[in-house]
C-alpha cells in the first residue's frame, strides 16, 4: 500500500513512522514534510502546500495513492477529503461539513447541545455591544472564542470583565464576525482522540497536552510543549462516560445531520474536581503532540484501523491493543516560540539520543544542501521515551532531551510531573 501523509509537523512524522511499521505499508509520502519525514526510510517529501487541493488530488492519482492520511485542520476544512473522494482516492479525515466540527465553535456548539453532550454553557454573537452586554451580565472569569480557524489565538480565557471585553473587540477587529461567549470551566483538561468511521467511534489511550510555554503552565499558549500518555485523571470509569455521553452521541448527532464523518473525532474536555468531563472543544484531526505520545503505545497497526475506518468496518475490529507502560514526549523549540524566533540553526545529538532508546520526532525542521539538519520553526522536535512508569519515562526523556543541541533551544523541564503526584 503505498499512503500519503499531508503535513509537516511532528504528528505527521509520528504518523508516516508508525504507518511505516505495518507490513502492509510499502512506501510513504509526506506532504510538504519536513527533515524527519525526508530521513525515514520508506518515505519521501513532496514539496507542495497543504491547501493546494488541486495539486494535491493529482499528485494522489499520479502516484497511485491507495490512501491520504490528512494531519493538519486547514486542508480538511477547506474540502480536501471531499476533493479527494471525488477522485475516487480513499482518505481519512472528514469532509469540509464534517471538519466544522473544529472551523465552527458555533457550529460544534449547536451539535453538542442537540446530542445532550455536556458542554460549558454560553451564547453565539454577531455584535460586539451584545456580547459586551452579557459579559457584563455573566462577570468573570470568562471564556471568549472566535468561530473559526485561529492557530491556537482565538481562544481568550479572561480573568476580568475587562479583559473579555477587549478580547471581543480584539477578535472583530481581527476579521472575525462571528464569536462564542462561555463559562470559564476549571479542572483538568485530557484528550481523548478517537477514531471513527461515521458509525462506530473508538478512543485512542488518553492524553494530557501541556500548552503554555513555561513550567508549571504558565505563560502564553503555543500548539504544544509536550504530552503524554496514558493520563491517570482519565480512569476507566470516566472514559466510559465519555464514550457514552460524549463520543456516541456525537457521531449519531454527525449521522443525523446526513454527515459521513471518517476520521479523528478529538474531544478536548475539561474534568472538573468532581470528575465530571465537559467538552471544551472538538477537533478534526489528530493533536499535536499527543500523537507523539499516543502513537509510540499503539500494537495495532496503524493502517488496519485507519483502514477500517475509511471503508466503514470499524466495529468489526477486535478491541485496539496497546503496548503497556507510558509515554512522556517533550517538546523542544526554537527560543522565543510563540513569540519571533529564529531559524537555521544546526541541530545535533539526535543520533544519540535515539542510541538512549528514545524516538525523535521532527516538527521544524529541514535539510541543506549538504544534508545538514536546520531549525525551520517554532516547534522544532518531540523526543518521545517509553517506560513502565512516569518515572522511568520521564527519566529517559530528559536524558534523549539533553543529547540535543541547537542554538536557542527550549523545552519545559516539567512535562509529565503533574501526572507522576496522581
Ligand atoms: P484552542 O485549542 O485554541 O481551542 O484552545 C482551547 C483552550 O482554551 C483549552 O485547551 C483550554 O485551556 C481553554 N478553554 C477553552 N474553553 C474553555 C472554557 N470554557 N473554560 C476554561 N478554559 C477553556
Ligand atoms: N495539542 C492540541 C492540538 O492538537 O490542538
Amino acid at each position: 500500500m503505498k499512503i500519503l501523509v499531508i503535513g509537516n509537523g511532528g504528528r505527521e512524522h509520528a504518523l508516516a513512522w508508525k504507518l511505516l511499521q505495518s507490513a502492509q505499508v510499502k512506501q510513504c509520502f509526506c506532504l510538504p514534510g519536513n527533515g524527519g519525514t525526508a530521513l525515514l526510510q520508506g518515505c519521501q517529501n513532496i514539496p507542495l502546500a497543504v491547501d493546494d487541493l488541486e495539486r494535491i488530488a493529482e499528485i494522489s492519482q499520479q502516484e497511485k495513492i491507495d490512501l491520504v492520511v490528512v494531519g493538519p485542520e486547514v486542508p480538511l476544512s477547506l474540502g480536501i477529503s471531499d476533493r479527494l473522494q471525488k477522485e475516487g482516492i480513499q482518505v481519512f479525515g472528514p469532509t469540509k461539513i464534517g471538519a466544522q466540527i473544529e472551523s465552527s465553535k458555533s457550529w460544534a456548539k449547536t451539535l453538542m447541545a442537540e446530542a445532550g453532550v455536556p458542554i460549558a454553557q454560553g451564547e453565539t454573537f454577531t455584535d460586539p455591544m451584545a456580547a459586551k452586554a452579557y459579559i457584563n451580565q455573566q462577570g468573570a472569569p470568562i471564556v471568549v472564542k472566535a468561530d473559526g480557524l485561529a492557530a491556537g489565538k482565538g481562544v481568550i480565557v479572561a480573568t476580568t470583565v475587562e479583559e473579555a471585553k477587549n478580547a471581543v473587540d480584539s477578535l472583530f477587529d481581527d476579521g472575525f464576525s462571528l464569536i462564542v461567549v462561555e463559562e470559564c470551566l476549571v479542572g483538568e483538561e485530557v484528550s481523548v482522540l478517537a477514531l471513527t468511521d461515521g458509525i462506530s467511534v473508538r478512543p485512542l489511550l488518553p492524553a494530557q497536552d501541556h500548552k503554555r510555554v513555561g513550567e508549571g503552565d504558565t505563560g502564553p499558549n503555543t500548539g504544544g510543549m509536550g504530552a503524554y500518555s496514558r493520563a491517570p485523571i482519565a480512569t476507566p470509569e470516566l472514559l466510559e462516560r465519555v464514550q457514552k455521553e460524549v463520543l456516541e452521541p456525537t457521531v449519531t448527532a454527525l449521522r443525523k445531520r446526513g454527515i459521513d464523518y471518517r476520521g479523528v473525532l478529538y474531544a478536548g474536555l475539561m474534568v472538573s474536581p468532581e470528575g465530571e468531563p465537559k467538552v471544551l472543544e472538538y477537533n478534526c484531526r489528530f493533536g499535536d503532540p499527543e500523537t507523539q505520545a499516543v502513537l509510540p503505545l499503539l500494537e495495532t497497526p496503524l493502517d488496519q484501523l485507519i483502514l477500517a475506518c475509511v471503508e466503514q468496518r470499524l466495529g468489526e475490529l477486535p478491541p485496539i491493543a496497546w503496548k503497556s507502560g507510558t509515554a512522556v514526549c517533550v517538546v523542544m523549540t526554537s527560543g522565543g516560540y510563540p513569540g519571533e524566533y529564529a531559524k537555521g540553526k544546526v541541530i545535533t545529538g539526535i543520533e544519540e539520543a535515539e542510541g538512549l532508546g528514545v524516538t525523535v520526532f521532527q516538527a521544524g525542521t529541514n535539510l541543506d544542501h549538504d544534508n545538514n539538519l536546520l531549525t525551520d520553526g517554532g516547534r522544532v522536535l518531540g523526543v518521545t521515551a517509553v517506560g513502565k512508569d512516569f518515572d522511568q519515562a520521564i527519566t529517559q526523556v530528559y536524558q534523549g532531551v539533553d543529547c540535543i543541541d541547537f542554538e536557542g533551544k527550549y523545552y519545559r523541564r516539567d512535562i509529565g510531573y503533574k501526572a507522576r503526584k496522581i
